[in-house]
């Protein structure tokens, strides 16, 4: 597939059909990602391929710390943001509002959805040895990007879920990832529901004049 038709096409599913993902394309997607570059190459990312029963497993124990610790999606503040960033987060809430199952707040969707990996039959949890600085994020960020497309290009549905990380022991102590590993990111991989209208809601960008400047050109 064209990189381009990727980039401009995929968006993050969050409806999945109940047809679990062939071993041999997991791979095929993990090659790809980890083709990704790296400071010093590195590749710091390691990662758990979690899928079926056990997936269903790690979700109830998210299902339920998340109910018990009335935890929410978030930005991941650590000062009060800028306004601008706000909207942006308000935007996000008014695209994927009309997409949500009827009688469901959107709060509890995105929550319990995130949690339940939005019923994909694979999750990816991606962790970091914590000798590294944040520096390093960097680099998982960019094998995110990469696996995220690549998904896609496989006929894969992805969702990033960045709120299962607020669970690091029980996510630790469930996959055996030892102590000193943080958890960075889930991804939520499976055949997209075509179907649901959540996954027809495509998220609008900021103008570049929003986000560039430019010096000397
Ligand atoms: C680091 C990161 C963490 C995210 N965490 C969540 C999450 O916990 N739950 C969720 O539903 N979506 C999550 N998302 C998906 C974003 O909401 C989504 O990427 C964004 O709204 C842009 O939409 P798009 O992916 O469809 O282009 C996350 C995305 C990223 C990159």
């Amino acid at each position: 597939m064209d990189l381009i038709k990727a980039i401009n096409e995929r968006k993050s599913i969050r409806a999945y059909l109940d047809k679990p993902v062939e071993k041999e394309k997991l791979i095929e997607l993990l090659t790809l990602a980890s083709k990704a570059p790296s400071a010093i190459n590195l590749q710091p990312w390691e990662i758990v391929v979690v899928a079926g029963k056990e997936r269903e497993r790690l979700s109830r124990i998210l299902l339920k710390r998340m109910r018990e610790l009335q935890v929410s999606c978030a930005p991941g503040a650590v000062k009060k943001l800028p306004e601008e960033f706000l909207r942006r987060q308000r935007e996000l809430f008014e695209v994927l509002s009309p997409g949500i199952p009827g009688g469901i707040q959107f709060q509890d969707f995105i929550n319990e959805g995130s949690c339940n990996f939005y019923g994909a039959p694979v999750a990816i949890i991606i962790s970091i040895d914590s000798a590294f600085s944040s520096s390093r994020l960097t680099d998982i960020g960019i094998f995110v990007g990469y696996l995220l497309l690549s998904a896609y290009a496989l006929g894969l549905g992805t969702c990033p879920i960045g709120l299962i990380t607020q669970f690091q022991d029980e996510i630790k102590e469930e996959l055996n990832i030892p102590e000193q590993k943080n958890v960075v990111i889930g991804i939520a991989v499976g055949y997209p529901d075509e179907d649901a209208p959540i996954n027809k809601i495509k998220t609008p960008r900021v103008l570049l004049e929003k986000i560039v400047r430019w010096r000397g050109i």
